[in-house]
């Protein structure tokens, strides 16, 4: 998934000057930005009282995925009261306008678990925009308006696909934005659309460009790659991007995740010239983060 999204990727504008190299270890003092530290997330969060921006973040999900050090098969009462701390400590480390955005899906057989782990994190923030992230979409022919130049079915995307006839493919999953208010005002049209009629453009006073509020479901397929996925659950950089450019680009001062796999949004902080701090148990993930992010300067 790295590769070929981030050869694409534009080279961030600031070298990533402090960034480390060789996987952080945890120490004492202050944590230093554009830095994974491989760390117990709940720690590291710790100390980071009032200082984060923007959290973008997909935590393990408890349906057994295969990471190489984390057991992702724990009974699902523990789970759901890690999740309730990772919830407070994400809390105390987010500056009084952060943003949350947790991305989390779960089995077709168990959909109630991702919202109960949502539901933990209501209990201490509050639930501001609710995001869906599409993996995959199919348009059928009838349903294309004419005069598009599409003259047949059309998908787009990738999707896990489910055997059996109880449950359909899964081709989504959530972000849920948390904010410690619920009424952040947001950078919108940073990831706006163009508008499908142009007569809205300039009829309106307060549409001043052909960008209108993109909305509530983000179409956004994994990157594709030749080589085999060296982690089982990362998400597309592009999340992340959308994420941070929503919460604000400007007005960014650290992001963090974490739970930072294989560094994506490390990258998409990195492409965004906005600081960034991770945390990861698994060395091997940091390794491949690490080399991601300072592959975006050469
Ligand atoms: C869903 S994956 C995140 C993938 C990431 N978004 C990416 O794109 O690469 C969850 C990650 O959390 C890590 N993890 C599990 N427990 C952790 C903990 N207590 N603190 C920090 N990281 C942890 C796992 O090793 C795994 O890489």
């Amino acid at each position: 998934m790295a590769a070929s999204g981030d050869r694409q990727a534009k080279k961030s504008k600031r070298p990533i000057s402090h960034y480390s190299g060789g996987g952080s270890r945890s120490a004492a003092g202050a944590l230093q930005p554009n830095r994974i530290y491989q760390m117990d997330c709940l720690g590291g969060l710790k100390r980071l009282r009032g200082q984060v921006s923007v959290i973008v973040t997909s935590p393990p999900y408890n349906i057994g995925k295969p990471y190489s050090t984390y057991h992702d098969d724990r009974p699902n009462h523990e789970y759901l009261e890690w999740m309730g701390r990772v919830a407070r400590a994400c809390k105390e480390s987010l500056a009084e306008d952060g943003s949350l955005f947790l991305n989390i899906g779960g089995k077709p057989s168990d959909p109630l678990t991702p919202l109960k782990v949502v539901q933990r994190f209501g209990n201490v923030l509050a639930l501001q925009n609710t995001i869906i992230w599409v993996k995959s979409i199919a348009i059928s022919e009838e349903d294309i308006p004419k005069g598009r130049g599409i003259d047949e079915d059309i998908s787009f995307g990738h999707y896990q696909p489910v055997n059996g006839p109880a449950f359909l493919n899964g081709c989504f999953e959530y972000i849920f934005h948390f904010t410690k208010k619920g009424r952040n005002d947001l950078d919108k049209l940073s990831v706006g659309v163009c508008y499908q009629d142009k007569s809205n453009v300039g009829r309106w006073q307060r549409v001043v460009a052909d960008k209108r509020d993109r909305g509530n479901t983000w179409f956004i397929p994994y990157e594709t790659i030749n080589e085999s996925r060296p982690h089982p659950s990362s998400f597309p950089v592009k999340l992340p991007e959308m994420c941070i450019k929503l919460h604000g680009v400007k007005r960014t001062k650290l992001v963090v995740d974490p739970f930072m796999g294989i560094g994506s949004t490390a990258v998409a902080s990195a492409r965004l010239d906005v600081p960034f701090i991770g945390f990861e148990v698994d060395p091997t993930y940091i390794k491949i983060a690490e080399k991601r992010v300072s592959g975006l300067q050469n």
